[in-house]
């Protein structure tokens, strides 16, 4: 029987970015966020002599070879498994491709759940699993950790070093979705062209990161004081209602909405004018405003954060007019993101 998981999209709840790094990439301090919004991704695989994969996806955009990170992890572990199978995989693409949105890391993860799912890896793991699969995401992609974490999760090196945070409550989530693509390796070199007219090392960002690191643990470590967070915070909203509870977004709570930031605005809007205007867009509710409205990732998808549907729905609106396509998400905490992976 093939086995069906739902690979999760995540946004950044602010991103700071520091100068190039001998080894080639950046220090970061960021926390990432999954979504409700996902692509499926179905595995089968049966114990076999030799190992052969076969890759499939709806999108022909998507690469179908050991580029992919999928391929990439799915041979990674059964490696480190010490097995041999036959795996087919299909990824059925609904995120944006270079949108920002960690699809593609989403993809690894969730193909290795389904391989672990039908090799029956959960029932007899291996010594130390947990690390090990940690590791092997983390030689796929930086942004490929977070997805075996899932909910709100600090991320600190490279990305790749994730630390739960406490959840945010479900909040709605409009994500607009450009035509336009942006390559993160791309990104990260224009960066570097600030740092170098800045003088920003790595030397010179790493205390700031550092801090950024703890001002993001101390506003969640305050997040969500006893009492106040809600039964029935399940993740799924009732339609219409707000979904952050009496005393309003967690986020507000934090604080983190009147401060945090993307620094790859700073690269991609000059580039793209067009995104500054959907950031905007986001952001302008006549009632009621958006908690935040920022670029996720390196773009091109940028998100906002509604305290009710209602907001939500506006903004919705707005990104129709301005003939944006968008899409209506919300949250997802870390049980529920789990809970909800192998539901078809
Ligand atoms: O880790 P990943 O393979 O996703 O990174 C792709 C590219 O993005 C790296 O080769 C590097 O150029 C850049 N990158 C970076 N700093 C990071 C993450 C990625 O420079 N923290």
């Amino acid at each position: 029987m093939p086995t069906a998981v739902r690979s999760h999209a995540k946004i950044n709840l602010g991103l700071y970015v520091g100068g190039p790094r001998p080894d080639g990439f950046h220090g970061l301090t960021t926390v990432y966020q999954t979504l409700a919004m996902h692509d499926v991704v179905t595995v089968s695989a049966w114990p076999a002599e030799q190992s052969a994969l076969r890759l499939t996806s709806n999108d022909a955009r998507v690469p179908t070879d050991s580029r992919n990170t999928a391929w990439k992890m799915v041979e990674l572990a059964l490696a480190a498994l010490g097995r041999t199978a036959e795996v087919e995989i299909h990824i059925d693409k609904r995120l944006p491709i270079q949108g920002g949105m960690g699809a593609g890391s989403a993809n690894a993860v969730a193909a290795l759940v389904g391989l672990e799912a039908e090799l029956g890896v959960w029932r007899n793991p291996p010594a130390d699993w947990a690390t090990h699969r940690m590791e092997i995401a983390a030689r796929v992609g930086s942004d490929v950790p977070l997805f075996l974490m899932g909910g709100t999760t600090l991320g600190l090196d490279r990305g790749q070093e994730v630390i739960p945070l406490p959840d945010i409550e479900p909040t709605w989530c409009v994500v607009a979705l450009p035509e336009v693509g942006v390559s993160t390796p791309q990104a990260f070199r224009d960066w570097d062209a600030i740092c170098r007219a800045e003088g920003l090392t790595a030397e010179a960002s790493a205390d700031t990161l550092r801090r950024l690191s703890r001002a993001y643990a101390s506003a969640f470590a305050g997040a969500i004081p006893s009492g106040v967070r809600q039964d029935g915070s399940s993740g799924i909203p009732s339609e219409g209602g707000s979904l952050a509870g009496p005393t309003g977004s967690v986020l507000v709570r934090t604080g983190i909405c009147s401060w945090i930031g993307n620094d790859f605005e700073r690269v991609v809007f000059p580039q793209q004018p067009s995104l500054r205007d959907l950031k905007h867009i986001l952001l302008e509710g006549h009632t009621e405003r958006a908690l935040c409205a920022m670029l996720s990732g390196s773009g091109s998808a940028l998100f906002g954060l509604y305290p009710t549907r209602e907001a939500a729905d506006a903004a919705c609106q707005r990104l129709a007019k301005a003939n944006v396509r968008w899409e209506l998400t919300r949250t997802l905490d870390r049980e529920t993101y789990w809970r909800e992976m192998l539901a078809n």
